[in-house]
């Protein structure tokens, strides 16, 4: 049984299935276009909404040391995982890679565990998106049915419609194919890092120092009742439940951390890249580096120009020009951001869409998902069906918590990705590694302690919720994936083969 939990899929095995005609995608994308999908996932609702709450909530001004936090965080990670994507170019991230070094069983659960965040992911942008466009509307004075706008925190019912028909269009536009969503990418990247470059610019001049004072706010105790809402670290440790003080800056950076989500996403479309060895790792490494000294900058400037304990939760950079009296900024930044969601939302999605594909490939999921579409050589139905689903899910939820389940989703994934690296390296030493981690293993352990760490700060609540997905995953597993698998139905043709060893014999 622990040998067909961990066989491995060997890594030529894996390379020569993205080969096969009816499975194939087409490969397109060059280092500027993974760049340009990663600028275009990763600024998103992360630094446009959760930056307010986070200051107002757990960090004060300092929330802006949360970002270079939760920045090294997933430095560490990328590091690891550009080494794994320049050497098993293959769709599907974290999942591809660990089938082919940790084992099937390990490779289930980080798909799994993936699914959920960019489907989780997907659906808290969009509904961050509908948020900015209901604040437009509002400012033209048109106001949509309260019944159609999204769950009322009060009755608890609501269908936010605008959330689902922005997921649905997105998928009608990745099912035509990755050159015209490339394209209508590049386009609304560029408009949305000019807004938040404005928010830098312009927003510079409307600090106050006085502002930053108490740079780190006083820790204060969380009010009795809320215990399973407090970071997991300090019920660990017995410590009473609070937020600020220096504790605070790394909930917060557990929460900001949701604004670096996307950089693994690049890795995704390793397949679809004309040269992935060189060009995966100069996107992701790149697109981190771009987005980390933004989302510094304009967390500085943001709590300069309001008091932290005044910023908005809904719209904090438009809200924060209303603030100083300037609400045509306000409008632009608004107007910026919606756009800028757009894009998150589609990349998340197809991120997510060639996940279910690689898995339905593989035999995990049902065959049925793995036939790329005649014409336009996309992974049509896992789009079409994972679409709908997230559709209606945007259409019934609310933002916050959904954000902390996908943030602790993906440090998982970074923490199973950064141990496959050191695996890979003792049992594939051949393989050629267009890119190499730096120290290893010293930079795969940092890697692993700090996701961890991030882990720790989540609330107790959000590991109960992640328990319950991967439980289910596991009954997924055990009673489809094991038994369909491509593996094990090629092991049961090839007798003389030893599970458990594809790894180590080329
Ligand atoms: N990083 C993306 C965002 O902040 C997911 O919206």
């Amino acid at each position: 049984m622990s040998n067909t939990l961990f066989r491995t899929k060997n890594v030529e095995q894996s390379i020569q299935d993205t080969e096969e005609p009816e499975h194939a995608l087409r490969k397109s994308l060059s280092a500027l276009d993974l760049t340009v999908f990663g600028v275009g996932v990763i600024i998103g609702t992360g630094i446009f909404v959760l930056t307010g709450t986070a200051a107002k909530n757990t960090a004060g001004p300092a929330v802006s040391l949360s970002f270079v936090v939760a920045g090294v965080v997933c430095a560490l990670a990328a590091l690891c995982y550009a080494e794994f994507a320049s050497t098993v170019p293959v769709a599907g991230s974290a999942y591809t890679f660990s089938y082919a070094s940790l084992g099937e069983f390990p490779a289930w659960i980080i798909g799994w565990d993936l699914v959920l965040e960019l489907a989780l992911g997907t659906a808290v942008v969009a509904v961050g998106w509908s948020g900015y466009i209901h604040s437009l509307l509002d400012n033209a004075g048109w106001h949509l049915p309260a019944a159609l706008s999204g769950r009322d925190a009060a009755s608890g019912f609501g269908f936010d419609i605008l959330a689902a028909l922005l997921v649905l269009v997105l998928t009608a536009i990745l099912v035509l194919g990755m050159k015209l969503s490339a394209r209508v990418t590049s386009v609304v990247v560029a408009v949305k890092v000019a807004v938040v470059l404005v928010v830098i610019i312009a927003g510079a001049f409307f600090i106050h120092s006085g502002n930053y004072e108490p740079f780190v706010p006083k820790a204060q105790p969380v009010p009795a009742g809320g215990n399973l809402k407090a970071p997991l670290i300090q019920l660990m440790f017995g410590w009473a439940p609070s937020n600020f003080g220096v504790m605070g800056i790394f909930t917060a950076a557990s929460v900001v951390f949701f604004a670096f989500i996307g950089f693994d996403v690049v890795a995704t479309a390793a397949e679809e890249t004309r040269n992935p060895q060189r060009d995966v790792p100069r996107g992701i490494i790149g697109s981190l580096i771009i987005c980390t000294a933004l989302y510094v900058a304009v967390s500085i400037v943001v709590t300069g120009m309001q008091k932290y304990s005044s910023l908005s939760v809904d719209a904090p950079l438009a809200d924060a020009f209303k603030a100083t009296g300037h609400p045509w900024f306000a409008g632009l930044i608004s107007f910026g951001a919606a756009v800028g969601l757009t894009t998150v939302c589609m990349i998340l999605l197809l991120g997510q869409a060639r996940v279910f594909f690689a898995m339905s490939r593989d035999g995990l999921l049902p065959r049925f998902f793995s036939h790329t579409h005649p014409r336009f050589r996309t992974p049509y139905r896992p789009t079409i069906l994972l679409g709908v689903v997230i559709a209606v899910v945007a259409g019934f939820t609310s933002l916050s918590e959904l954000a902390e389940l996908v943030n602790i989703g993906t440090l998982f994934a970074f923490i199973v990705v950064a141990i496959s690296v050191v695996i890979l390296r003792r049992t594939r030493p051949d393989l050629p590694r267009a890119f190499r981690t730096p120290l290893v293993p010293v930079v795969p352990i940092l890697s692993v302690l700090a996701s961890l760490w991030l882990m720790l700060n989540l609330p107790a609540e959000t590991w109960l919720r992640f328990a319950i997905w991967m439980a289910i995953g596991f009954v997924v597993y055990f009673f489809y994936g094991r038994t369909h698998s491509r593996l094990a139905l090629r092991e049961s043709t090839a007798p003389t083969r030893t599970p458990g060893t594809d790894a180590g014999t080329p």
